[in-house]
């Protein structure tokens, strides 16, 4: 029993591996971004979840995350997210620039649409760049933070999503690359992940399928 008492004891903080640490998660309301938000706070993490779409109740009911409404396409709202993160916990130290859309799904250039494109690259691009202004400008003074894309195996692999998406995809490996290079001087670290096929709403949405056909076909 003792033995046991002190390997908890030890496993606790070793466990915990973002404890003390406040994290923003944009799009953290569904999907990726809402099982991230949950692991996070089993790690001891402060959560803010940034979205246009309030998270579900439950996983908001706990003390470590809270929600604030953001569109990341504007720069005001992205502004005010970090805002929030500061002024409830002090500081930022992780920004998980997660929110992301399709667009239309016809993967075909002749059907391009100026306004589907924009709207891509105004939430996939223009708020990576957002969320990667403003956290820097929380975490250089800091001289440490984590600043994570998500970006998507698109970017490295032609998988038939429709080009403006996987151009915007492109563009966020592009950003993440040189903000490697700028803010890696101030102690900030800048990473992409990039998922390949993950059962969520926008791929349901894509693929015109339910949860569990969709289960099915990725099996
Ligand atoms: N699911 C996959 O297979 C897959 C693969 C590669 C990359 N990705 C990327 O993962 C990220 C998360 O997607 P997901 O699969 O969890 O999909 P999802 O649709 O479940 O989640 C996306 C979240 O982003 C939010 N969102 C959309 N527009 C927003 C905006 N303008 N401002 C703030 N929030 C906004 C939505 O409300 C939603 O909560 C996206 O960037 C997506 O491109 C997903």
């Amino acid at each position: 029993m003792p033995n046991l008492l002190k390997a908890s004891s030890l496993l606790s903080p070793i466990a915990k591996r973002l404890e003390g640490k406040v994290a923003v998660i944009t799009g953290g309301a569904s999907g990726i971004g809402e099982a991230t938000a949950k692991h996070f706070v089993q790690h001891g993490a402060k959560v803010i979840i940034a979205d246009i779409q309030n998270p579900v109740v439950s996983s908001t009911s706990t003390e470590s995350i809270s929600f604030v409404h953001c569109d990341v396409s504007n720069e005001r709202d992205v502004g005010h997210a970090v805002d929030t993160a500061i002024a409830k916990h002090g500081k930022l130290d992780i920004m998980l620039s997660n929110a992301g859309i399709s667009g239309k799904l016809d993967p075909t250039i002749k059907s391009l649409d100026y306004r589907d494109l924009k709207r891509v690259f105004d939430v996939n691009v223009f708020g990576a760049f957002y969320c990667a202004k403003h956290a820097a400008r929380a975490m250089i003074p800091n001289k440490k933070g984590s600043i994570v894309f998500t970006a998507s195996a698109v970017s490295a692999i032609c998988a038939l999503a429709p080009h403006p998406y996987t151009v915007s995809k492109h563009a966020v490996v592009g950003l993440a690359k040189n903000l490697c290079v700028e803010l890696g001087k101030d102690g900030i670290r800048v990473n992409c992940v990039s998922p390949y096929a993950v059962n969520t709403t926008i791929v349901r949405n894509a693929m015109g399928m339910k949860k569990e056909e969709v289960d099915e076909l990725f099996c």
